[in-house]
């Protein structure tokens, strides 16, 4: 078992790192050209009149300016092929953590942040911004050489470099704050539009648009306050560094002519000088240019870091044979996440392969909470789910998949075809097993009187199905590929007649073909087909037993809905309980 590294990445990119030192250390010898050139110009072509040294110096110029440009281009290539390669080594993760997080964050976050928070990182990586990270370094290289033309000019131009410091550590530690809040903000932002979005209609028909119209205004107000301070401040300090390095290459032009009237140094060490310590503060200027993306950058790198540390995405698991004849309940308890009271606690049973179980109970005691579990999509807090004596976490996601059909309470279809979402987006996908599943669910009929059939478009421009229809396909879904284990979330609260019997019929299947189905429900109907009931009240379980017990204890002792604890015949279950 091998866990993908989240620093993987940052391995995988060294060679491109090392090269991009190594051609930003040629870049910023390369920058001293300009300088020197001047320097030869005045001190040497000027004095000399020499116009054959000045063709030969104009050619060593151009010459080398063509190389510096051509490495300047270079880099920012391997720069964004950097960021794009940061992208595709986590994308898919970032992915899984999208499509995961409304199951434990339950949409009371901005779902997408992870994918702007990788966006930010890419744009920030492939930008202008590591170039003067690249070139802070080789300040001091420029710094000594200032040094070298005079100790008073590199006096001047070391201050200028320590304010021009102190200008970027102020605008890093001022930008913190409002960088954070600019993110928070916009998450806020983003999730009341997408929760808005969801329920449209409710909010159309109930007059909610303009209510909400105005929360999402203030969240977009706060939002933007945050940029403007942090605007404000990444402006603010990169103007006074602007006009700071105009300033300081006057004041050394100035203290070079000093030099020059006092004979301490030659007119070509002046001009030279100025222009050297434009470039020696140039990084700096650059860099506060892009501090505010620097920020946002390394606190998205930090949010994206935390995030997909603590999920296992992309764990890589021995494959397991598929399961065959239990599925068992140990000691599960689950709490949501950041909460502390439990919603399900000391659920205990075992299903051999052939039963069926209906899981029954009031609103909120936790049947669906109880579905999730047995499918994966929450992992419990204490104690474990096991498909043949192998705990849930120890499969694939993909592999696991393939042994579980699950009809989640709020059915929703997927932007794809009929065949495609029956088929679970499967590729290369055989006609007989799509056709058998439609078959075993009962709605082959149903989607042949669509315009096209199986190939029918759902979703975004496509057909619109009722709700009924939406969970029969559904139901299919579920049932493709005979998984191991059918869990099914209230599968008849939408259904008519025909509905209900090809649902029983689907669970009689199921049983008969030694598979497992657990089967939530409200109306008696969907449990027809199932030989064992289990009843919950407040996330536990308060009954378990054949159906016939259980239901007839429950009309013969009916407790406000729940079943009388004491009631005789039913087993009452506090560890792994046996079907029939
Ligand atoms: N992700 C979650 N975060 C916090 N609380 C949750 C979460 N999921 C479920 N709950 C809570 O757990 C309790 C049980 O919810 P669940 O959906 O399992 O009930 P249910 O028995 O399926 O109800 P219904 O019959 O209405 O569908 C509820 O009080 C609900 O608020
Ligand atoms: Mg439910």
């Amino acid at each position: 078992m091998k866990k993908k590294n989240l620093f993987d990445f940052w391995a995988q990119s060294k060679p491109a790192i090392v090269t991009l030192v190594l051609i930003s250390s040629v870049i910023n010898i390369l920058y001293l050209t300009g300088s020197l050139f001047m320097l030869e110009v005045y001190d040497r072509v000027l004095p000399s009149r020499h116009l054959a040294t000045l063709a030969g110096l104009c050619a060593i110029a151009a010459t080398l300016f063509i190389f510096q440009g051509f490495l300047d281009f270079l880099r920012g290539r391997i720069l964004t092929r950097v960021g794009l390669h940061l992208d595709q080594a986590l994308h898919d993760r970032v992915y899984n953590l999208i499509v995961r997080m409304p199951v434990s964050a339950r949409g009371s976050t901005d779902s997408l942040q992870p994918l702007r928070d990788l966006d930010q990182v890419r744009s920030f990586v492939s930008g202008a911004g590591p170039i003067a990270l690249f070139d802070l370094p080789w300040m001091p290289f420029y710094l000594t050489i200032c040094f070298i033309f005079h100790p008073l000019i590199g006096l001047v131009t070391l201050c200028g470099g320590l304010i021009l410091l102190c200008f970027t550590l102020a605008t890093d530690v001022m930008l913190r704050t409002p960088s954070r809040a600019g993110s928070f903000h916009g998450g806020r932002r983003n999730a009341l539009l997408e929760a808005s979005r969801r329920s449209v209609e409710a909010v159309q028909s109930m007059g909610m648009m303009d209510r909400l119209g105005i929360r999402w205004k203030h969240a977009n107000d706060d939002y933007l306050e945050s940029q403007r301070i942090a605007s404000d401040i990444g402006g603010g300090f990169s103007s006074a560094s602007k006009i700071l390095r105009m300033m300081l290459q006057s004041a050394v032009l100035a203290i070079g002519a000093y030099l020059v009237i006092n004979q301490e140094a030659s007119a070509g060490i002046m001009i030279a000088s100025s222009i050297l310590t434009s470039r020696a503060l140039a990084p700096v200027e650059l860099a506060l240019a892009h501090w505010k993306s620097f920020v946002a950058a390394r606190q998205s790198w930090a949010r994206l870091s935390s995030l997909l540390g603590a999920a296992d995405i992309g764990q890589e698991r021995t494959a397991l044979p598929a399961p065959r004849s239990a599925l068992s309940v140990e000691g599960a308890l689950w709490a949501a996440p950041g909460t502390e009271r439990p919603i399900l606690q000391d659920i205990c049973f075992t299903l051999e392969a052939g039963s069926a179980l209906g899981v029954v109970g009031p609103s909120a005691s936790g049947k669906s909470s109880l579905a999730r579990l047995l499918v994966g999509v929450v992992r419990p807090t204490r104690g474990k789910i096991r498909l043949d004596g192998a705990s849930l976490d120890q499969w694939h996601d993909v592999g696991l998949g393939d042994h579980i059909g699950y009809l989640p309470q709020d059915v929703d279809l997927l932007p794809g075809t009929v065949a495609e979402n029956i088929s679970r987006f499967t590729s290369n996908v055989s006609s007989e097993r799509l056709l058998k599943a439609a078959q075993a669910a009962g709605v082959h009929d149903l989607i042949l009187r669509f315009t096209d059939g199986y190939d029918t478009r759902l979703g975004e421009g496509g057909l619109v199905l009722s709700v009924g229809q939406r969970q029969r396909i559904a139901l299919a879904r579920a049932l493709y590929g005979n998984p191991f284990l059918i869990v099914l979330d209230e599968p008849n609260s939408n259904l008519d007649m025909d509905g209900e019997k090809a649902l029983t019929e689907a669970i009689q299947n199921v049983r008969e073909r030694g598979g497992v189905a657990v089967v939530v429900a409200h109306r008696p109907s969907a449990l027809a087909a199932c030989n064992l009931i289990m009843m919950m009240n407040d996330g536990k379980v308060t009954a378990f037993g054949p159906k016939d017990e259980v239901l007839g204890q429950i009309l013969r002792y009916p407790v406000h809905s729940s079943v009388n604890a004491s009631a005789p015949g039913i087993k009452i279950v506090d560890k792994a309980g046996a079907a029939e």
